[in-house]
């Protein structure tokens, strides 16, 4: 748990409870119960679980009608009719004794053997006509196979000693540590858990984040549609992959490595689950060619760690799907500065968050809402909107390089149709004459974007990118700036109490944890942030999909 705990941290907004349930009798279950520790204990069973009465198998049950074939049944639940519960429990007993004595198989059912299985958790009875008689039938779960124990007297093996996560041993009988956290469609803290198995060795809908839907929690949900995809051929693989990857790849979903952040959430009086993965927008699998040479956990980003294989956050409650502010000025920072070298740009500044004396652009950002950036953008600063700190530094390259490809015509008129707007993109951030940067976080409508003010230009300039540059990069850097290796740096004044934000950020790049708490970007830890998440669930999921 811990691995995964880290790894994916959890915002869970439904406490998913079964609930009471009204039509399984106490005494029959408590009986039932004692019945299955006595089997566990007398053969030696190691995993034989307390059934808990469930409620959502007793809503599965009730529109199901009984004349009817059951092909939804040995999926996630099997089903077992009874003449009544009071007879009920001496029945299942004769039926275990018989099988024990004289196996059989049964394709639909196994009649009262269901109850003996020893690895369902969940029941949910109910009453329907058979003829003109009432019976009883009653749901197991989570199993869709039967499974019965070893029924030699051979076993040697400890009863309750192989519970299920979350469950101990109590005289022989697997019992949950909390019967209020399980639940017949499981919880969401619990998927990634059950699903331990599929980790070994990898661990806005398309631009920050992207969605599963989930018809339930549970194993069943997701595992069948990995096997699947594992059993096709490696065309078949590709294809299914590029048909997909636009809407949503489902299950796989799981498994795209480069995603560090989940919510989920249930549906209004369902079971079913809509899952937001980020901060990737485009869906990225694994090489499962099988022939992978690379090593599990080589290549974690940074301020991740590799742990068996998989990348785990050195700082779980540092990291935020909204990415950190002081990573992106690097980043940044590293990007004016390589284009400053490459386009010999003699006067490109460095992006600080203020100028050691004053934070007023922060200031300046903090009253706004989007109305008020765009309009009183285009003086002293001018602004760009952003999904996350974290896609930029992946994404901000491959947006400038669309401009810097073009040939000078198509440069000019792709400028041209920006200037209409009231910002020029992703261009904003290569503006060699901005020199301080405050971004915050703005919600309206349901939507959250970072945005960034840059000052002190309210026009924008873009450096000479004909290659014609004879200029040395850092040559023309402003008064009181100096002049490192090739990005203008503001002259730190002395006798005051300085933050360097160039060592900072240096000491960002290398160090593993954060030097200071961010002024400006708080950083409010992944609750805030999923539930910025969730804000984007709830408006653009919920009601649309
Ligand atoms: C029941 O079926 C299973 C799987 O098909 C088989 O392994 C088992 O031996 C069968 N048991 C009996 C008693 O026929
Ligand atoms: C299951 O198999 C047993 C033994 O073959 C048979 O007596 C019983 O009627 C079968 N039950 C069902 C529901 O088919
Ligand atoms: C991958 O290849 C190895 C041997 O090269 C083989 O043992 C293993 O079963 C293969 N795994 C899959 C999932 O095909
Ligand atoms: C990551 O950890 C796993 C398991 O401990 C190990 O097999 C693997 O070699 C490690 N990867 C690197 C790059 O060290
Ligand atoms: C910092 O910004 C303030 C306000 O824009 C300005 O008055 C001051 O001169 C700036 N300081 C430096 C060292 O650039
Ligand atoms: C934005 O802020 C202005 C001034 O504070 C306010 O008048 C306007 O209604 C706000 N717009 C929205 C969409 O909230
Ligand atoms: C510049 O590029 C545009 C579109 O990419 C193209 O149509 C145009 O012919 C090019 N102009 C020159 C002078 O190469
Ligand atoms: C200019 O903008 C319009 C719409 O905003 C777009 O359709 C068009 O392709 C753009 N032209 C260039 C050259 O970028
Ligand atoms: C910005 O551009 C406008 C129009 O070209 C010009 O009038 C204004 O002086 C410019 N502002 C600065 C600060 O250069």
């Amino acid at each position: 748990m811990n691995l995964l705990q880290s790894l994916l941290i959890f915002l869970s907004l439904v406490a998913i409870n079964d609930g009471s349930s009204w039509l399984t009798p106490r005494k029959f279950l408590r009986e039932l119960n004692d019945l299955r520790r006595d089997y566990a204990v007398a053969y030696n069973v190691p995993n034989m679980h307390e059934l808990i009465a469930s409620n959502d198998l007793e809503d599965i049950l009730r529109p199901l009608d009984w004349k009817a074939s059951w092909p939804e049944a040995r999926k996630t639940w099997r089903y077992v009719k009874l003449t009544s519960f009071d007879s009920a429990i001496s029945s299942t007993k004769e039926a275990g004794d018989a099988y024990i004595l004289n196996p059989y198989n049964n394709t639909s059912t196994m009649d009262e053997l269901e109850l003996l299985n020893p690895i369902q958790r969940f029941i949910g009875c109910g009453p329907k006509t058979e003829g003109f008689r009432d019976i009883e039938v009653c749901l197991v779960g989570t199993e869709g196979d039967f499974t019965f124990f070893d029924t030699s007297r051979n076993s040697e093996k400890e009863p309750g000693s192989e519970c299920h996560k979350r469950y101990t041993n109590e005289i022989g009988l697997c019992v949950p540590n909390n019967k209020e956290k399980e639940s017949y469609y499981g919880h969401p803290q619990n998927i990634f858990e059950d699903n331990m198995h599929w980790n070994n060795g990898f661990l806005g809908a398309g631009v920050a984040w992207r969605y599963v839907h989930l018809d339930t929690y549970i194993k069943p949900s997701i595992e069948p549609a990995l096997t699947t995809f594992f059993k096709k051929s490696p065309a078949e693989k590709w294809l299914f992959i590029r048909s997909n990857s636009d809407a949503t790849m489902n299950s796989l979903e799981f498994l795209n490595p480069l995603q560090r952040f989940i919510a989920c959430i249930q549906r209004l009086n369902t079971p079913s689950f809509i899952c937001l993965l980020g901060t990737e927008g485009k869906f990225t699998m694994f090489d499962y060619s099988n022939k992978s040479r690379e090593i599990p956990g080589s290549n974690c980003q940074k301020r991740y760690r590799n742990n068996s294989g998989v990348c785990v956050a050195i700082n779980p409650e540092k990291e935020s799907y909204f990415g950190r502010q002081l990573d992106f000025m690097s980043d940044i920072n590293e990007i004016r500065r390589r284009y400053a070298k490459e386009y010999r740009v003699p006067n490109m500044h460095a992006l600080v968050r203020n100028n050691y004396t004053f934070n007023e652009l922060a200031e300046v950002l903090e009253p706004l809402n989007f109305t008020g950036v765009r309009a009183q953008s285009r003086k002293s600063w001018r602004y760009e909107g952003l999904y996350s700190f974290d896609i930029t530094n992946n994404h901000i390259e491959a947006d400038v390089s669309v401009y810097f490809r073009k040939n000078r015509t198509a440069k000019e008129l792709h400028l041209k149709n920006l200037s209409r707007k009231n910002t020029m993109d992703r261009l904003e951030f290569l503006n060699p004459l901005q020199k301080t940067i405050a971004c915050g976080r703005k919600e309206e409508e349901g939507v959250t974007l970072i945005i960034c003010l840059l000052g002190p230009e309210g026009n924008f300039t873009i450096f000479d990118t004909s290659f014609q540059s004879q200029a040395t990069a850092g040559s023309k850097c402003h008064k009181g700036y100096y002049n490192d290796d090739g990005l203008c740096f503001l002259q730190i004044p002395t006798q005051e109490p300085i933050i360097d934000y160039r060592k900072m950020a240096d000491e960002a790049r290398t160090a593993t944890e954060e030097p200071e708490p961010e002024p400006v970007f708080e950083n409010h830890g992944n609750k805030i942030s999923l539930g910025y998440l969730l804000v984007f669930l709830l408006a653009q999921l919920l009601f649309n999909i």
